[in-house]
């Protein structure tokens, strides 16, 4: 290459389509065969030890380097493309989504704004999930990089515009004041990180107890918020789920906004994976009440079956982000021709200034499926879960441990002589043996002090012979721990 000619394309461009060809075809294949695939194999420390490598100062060229991928990462995963990956709540992908991130990132477009294509289909994008989460036309929205970051955006919007007093401008420390805001106990840890982050602070954060059902109580949300108002503090919001990390549970979200019209609070809610149930016919009314939020927060990446990352916020009324993140400088400066005609929109609706192009994916997935489409695979993982329940209720080795209203299962192991104690031991064991058999992975969570394997039905791959796959596994691995834990006993 000449002095002053230096780039990073390829010097051959025939010799990398070759290799790009490849990694096409190598991906394809991975995704085509991975029901053949263990969900999860555990590393060999060869490979790790080829993994931790010194910094390459001079570089070795794309072929040898995607060799070491197809080596030592491609083979590694974490598993939650596999059709028998039920842990945490995982999105996994589909081949349109990856393909689309290629292109996406093929022409990285800078997506603060800009009036070009790209923002027009970002726009487009925004406005279809307006519709389908039955928000008015008038509402703003942006994409970000997921659940976390949407809902936490969307406190801080609820911050500024209920303050009572120019946030931005004063800050929190001066004020004295003591705002509030209200949550079940089963909302998902972004709202502590982001009470934090927003110089609220965890004091603020007011815990509301739930049900048996696991679902918010209203009555005890009232009476708090009547004492904390004599005691001082200011409420300022209410976040109600709509599918909690837990067990899937739905808060009364039509209650939730009303306790929050009577008092003039904040509605925002959490639905990470359960507000996309509103694309279901038959599902929408476990969502009801919804569309009465003032912002809702949720993701692509889960329930959508999108790869990672892309979630979304929406507000409700039409200047709120604006007037939460919008801000100017000479060097961003809109104009009323050329390249950044129509400014920085969506930079002046969230955090984020150098955005990706999230929205291709979803605008190609959308336009290719189809809504209805996505909306029976999400009706499915519902019976999934509603399967998955029965086959634990009718068997007397498995016991639930909390309601299945959506899409999630908590049950365990529970021959019928065990302790309580035992139980806990049995089912820790359980779960790892039962990740490190590559038949299936749930993941864990505890109610009521009782360890439980738990199973989120998120993904478009899982079939009805993998349900069962589990449940053989759960008790054949089950069986066999708890007979060496009786031998120990004896
Ligand atoms: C209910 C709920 N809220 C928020 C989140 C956080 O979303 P993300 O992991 O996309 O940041 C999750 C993640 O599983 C969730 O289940």
């Amino acid at each position: 290459m000449m002095k002053g000619n230096l780039t990073l394309d390829p010097d051959d461009w025939e010799e990398f389509r070759r290799l790009a060809h490849r990694m096409v075809d190598d991906m394809l294949d991975h995704l085509a065969t991975l029901r053949d695939q263990p969900v999860w194999t555990p590393m060999p420390p060869a490979v790790r030890t080829a993994l931790d490598e010194p910094l390459p100062i001079e570089g070795e060229g794309a072929e040898r380097v995607y060799q070491s991928f197809t080596e030592n990462v491609l083979p590694y995963p974490n598993g939650n493309l596999h059709p028998r990956f039920f842990g945490w709540v995982q999105g996994n992908g589909t081949p349109l989504g990856m393909m689309a991130d290629m292109l996406a990132a093929g022409i990285t477009p800078h997506m603060a704004g800009f009036n070009q294509a790209p923002a027009l289909v970002e726009e487009r994008v925004i406005r279809w999930l307006v519709e389908l989460m039955g928000f008015p036309e008038s509402a703003d929205g942006v994409l970000t990089g997921g659940g976390t970051m949407a809902n936490t955006q969307g406190l801080a919007v609820a911050r500024n515009m209920r303050a009572g007093f120019d946030i931005r401008e004063a800050g929190l420390s001066d004020s004295g004041r003591r705002l509030t805001v209200y949550a079940s106990t089963e909302t998902h840890g972004w709202l502590g990180k982001a009470v934090e982050l927003l110089g609220l602070g965890r004091r603020s954060l007011r815990q509301v107890r739930c049900g048996a059902d696991l679902r918010v109580d209203v009555s005890e949300l009232r009476r708090m918020l009547d004492l904390d108002r004599e005691a001082g503090l200011e409420p300022f919001c209410v976040v109600g789920n709509a599918g909690t990390v837990n067990t899937g549970a739905t808060d009364d979200l039509r209650a939730l906004a009303t306790v929050c019209r009577d008092a003039s609070l904040w509605f925002h809610v959490d639905g990470a994976f359960g507000a996309l149930a509103r694309w279901s016919e038959r599902l929408r009314p476990i969502v009801d009440g919804i569309e009465q939020a003032d912002s809702v927060a949720f993701d692509l990446h889960k329930w959508m079956y999108q790869p990672f990352t892309v979630a979304c916020l929406l507000v409700r009324a039409h200047d709120a982000q604006l007037r939460t993140f919008a801000a100017s400088a000479s060097y961003l400066a809109s104009a009323e021709r050329g390249v950044v005609a129509g400014g920085l929109p969506f930079a002046d609706r969230g955090l984020e200034l150098t955005r990706p192009f999230r929205a291709l994916k979803v605008w190609m997935s959308l336009k290719a499926h189809g809504v209805a489409a996505i909306a029976r695979v999400i009706e499915q993982n519902v019976d999934q879960a509603a399967m998955l329940a029965r086959l634990v209720d009718g068997h007397p080795e498995l016991e639930l441990v909390a309601p299945v209203p959506l899409n999630i299962v908590c049950f365990r192991f529970a021959p019928p002589a065990a302790e309580p104690g035992a139980l806990n031991r049995l089912n820790q064991e359980l779960l790892l043996q039962l990740q490190e058999s590559g038949i299936a992975v749930p993941s864990s969570t505890i109610l009521d002090d009782r360890f439980a394997l738990r199973c989120a039905f998120v993904n478009h791959r899982t079939r009805t012979e993998d349900v069962e796959a589990l449940v053989d596994a759960v008790l054949r691995i089950g069986r066999t721990i708890w007979s060496e834990m009786a031998e120990l006993r004896v």
